[in-house]
């Protein structure tokens, strides 16, 4: 049976997937981020060792539908954005889901060690690299969308005045 997809537009263009749902947890905060800042996306489990038929099709089929990023997060032996980018020449980005094992160290080996010629550009381990994840596809959509340039902008201006009025007691 295929996984279901979920998705905030008919055209989305940055992919979301993970590996199991137990990633949703931290995968959610890249959905979030894109979200608040604007730029369409779907978001489904996508398994590269537990559906990786369904893996290559989405891979070779993501370009040709319009996505121009696809984030994936991944976790312990966390082949699936390694994978994915074997077959597709758009950005993908990794994020290394912390595994309860090894704490996502693993993870992140697994993601960031890519031979040279196929590329992955390598997230923090967690809901950080999630986050971020999410704010460097908008940055990369947001090359060429003012909108979405307008609300990352907003959102660091934001991010500096708040720490700015932070005083320590
Ligand atoms: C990976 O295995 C997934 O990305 C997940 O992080 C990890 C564990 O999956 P579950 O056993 O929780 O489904 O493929």
């Amino acid at each position: 049976m295929e996984a279901m997809t979920s998705t905030n537009s008919p055209a989305p263009l940055v992919a979301v997937v993970m590996g199991s749902a137990s990633d949703w947890g931290t995968m959610r905060h890249a959905v979030d981020f894109l979200n608040d800042l604007g730029v369409s996306n779907e978001h489904r489990i996508v398994s590269a060792h537990r559906t990786p038929e369904l893996m290559a099709d989405f891979a070779r089929a993501a370009a040709g539908r319009g996505l121009r990023v696809i984030i994936a997060g991944a976790g312990g032996a966390a082949h699936l954005p390694g994978m994915i980018a074997a077959h597709t020449w758009l950005p993908v980005l990794g994020v290394p889901v912390e595994s309860q094992a090894l704490k996502g160290i693993d993870s992140f080996f697994s993601i960031a060690q890519m031979p040279a010629g196929v590329a992955v550009g390598t997230l923090a381990i967690g809901v950080a690299g999630a986050k971020n994840s999410g704010l460097l596809a908008a940055s990369i959509i947001g090359l060429t969308d003012e909108k979405v340039r307008a609300k990352i902008e907003a959102f660091r201006q934001k991010q500096t005045e708040a720490v700015l009025a932070q005083h320590l007691a």
